[in-house]
């Protein structure tokens, strides 16, 4: 993997123990550092889950697995480490002071990701002697499934760090998309957070409860969104005369407005005890296990579906799976 041969990840929650699997089911070996006292249950969780997610979206033969260490100190997991994988909890002088760390302790030539959600690289970066090789590689949960990985980065990162990350990550299935500026919450977040803020308004409001929210997404739009994004969507809505068509018939409704634009309803009691309570009405019944392992079968189906999309060809994150697939194929027979 660009020069890659092994990995360390600086956290394992979540997000780090499922970047931990990505790394050590392509076939690297990973050395993990977390002071939780359950950091290898709650690791050893995940990869189950990955082993499991992966087992259902291919059989296409994944390389020796790489060996998963469990080691004491921050600088023990990145001596040695090319890719180095920071997941530890949002705040900056917690992820200042682990940048710190790493820095003093990597190979001078390592790639430093922070999974950060939207905290800016210039800022993380600010106390490193080398920060030149550190940026954001921002991933969606679960890790192990969704390829996507949002690659931002900070003053100082150089522009050949973001190469070899690009194609780093690519080597182990992902989709990096590069963000052109550093911006707060980089591009996905962004659009999760409007998404959001609108739905606590509409919980609020009485408008609706969690599972009419979630059903009004999950049976329309969700559906085009994971295929086809958001303008290539309305670009089919503008109907022949496409694009330009669509913004002239549906422009001026945004300024009527429909939103709550700006404003935040403030998360008081009242507001999370209604929302929990919906949330264990619609799915209480169903354990977190349970519920992950739902999602992970779903999304391995929609992955499968789109890989035969556009008449064979694949679309979307069914046409990457394709092309892993083939790259996996051909590693093993170059292998053999
Ligand atoms: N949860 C998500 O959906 C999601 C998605 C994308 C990115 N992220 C980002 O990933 C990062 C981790 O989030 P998470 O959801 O995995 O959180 P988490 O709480 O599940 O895991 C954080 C882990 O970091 C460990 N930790 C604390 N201090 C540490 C230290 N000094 N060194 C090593 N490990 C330490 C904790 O013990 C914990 O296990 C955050 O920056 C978050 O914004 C989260």
């Amino acid at each position: 993997m660009a020069g890659i041969k092994s990995t360390a990840a600086v956290g394992g929650g979540v997000i780090g123990g499922a970047w931990a699997a990505r790394f050590v089911f392509n076939g690297f070996d990973c050395k993990i550092f977390d002071p939780h006292p359950e950091a290898e249950r709650i690791v050893g969780e995940v990869m189950a889950n990955a082993e499991r997610a992966y087992g259902m979206l291919t059989d296409a033969p994944f390389p020796k697995r790489g060996e998963l260490t469990f080691v004491s100190s921050v600088e023990e997991a990145v001596e040695g480490a090319d890719l180095i994988q920071e997941s530890v909890p949002e705040r900056l002088e917690l992820k200042q002071k682990v940048h710190m760390q790493i820095d003093a302790a990597a190979p001078q030539n390592a790639l430093i990701g922070s999974s950060t959600s939207g905290l800016l690289p210039s800022d993380i970066q600010a106390k490193m002697m080398a920060p030149e090789r550190m940026f954001v590689a921002h991933p969606y949960n679960p890790v192990y499934l969704l390829p996507l990985v949002e690659i931002v980065g900070g003053r100082n990162t150089s522009e050949e760090t973001i190469e070899r990350a690009h194609s780093a990550y690519q080597q182990i299935g992902m989709k990096p998309v590069t963000i052109r500026k550093e911006i707060d919450a980089f591009v996905g977040d962004r659009l999760l957070e409007a998404v959001w803020r609108e739905a606590l308004w509409l919980i609020k409001d009485d408008v609706t409860t969690t599972e009419e929210l979630d059903d009004i997404m999950r049976y329309s739009f969700g559906m085009r969104w994971a295929q086809m994004g958001l303008f290539e969507t309305y670009r089919i809505a503008g109907g022949e005369a496409g694009m330009r068509h669509f913004i002239e018939q549906f422009g001026p409704t945004m300024s009527l407005p429909w939103t709550k634009l700006m404003d935040v309803p403030e998360l008081d009691d009242a507001l999370i005890d209604k929302i929990a309570d919906q949330s264990d009405a619609q799915s209480g019944h169903l354990g977190i296990r349970e519920l992950e392992r739902i999602r992970d079968e779903n999304l391995v189906g929609i992955m499968q579906v789109l890989a035969k999309g556009h008449g064979g060809k694949g679309w979307g994150a069914g046409k990457l799976l394709k092309d892993y697939e083939a790259d996996l194929r051909a590693r093993a027979a170059n292998d053999a």
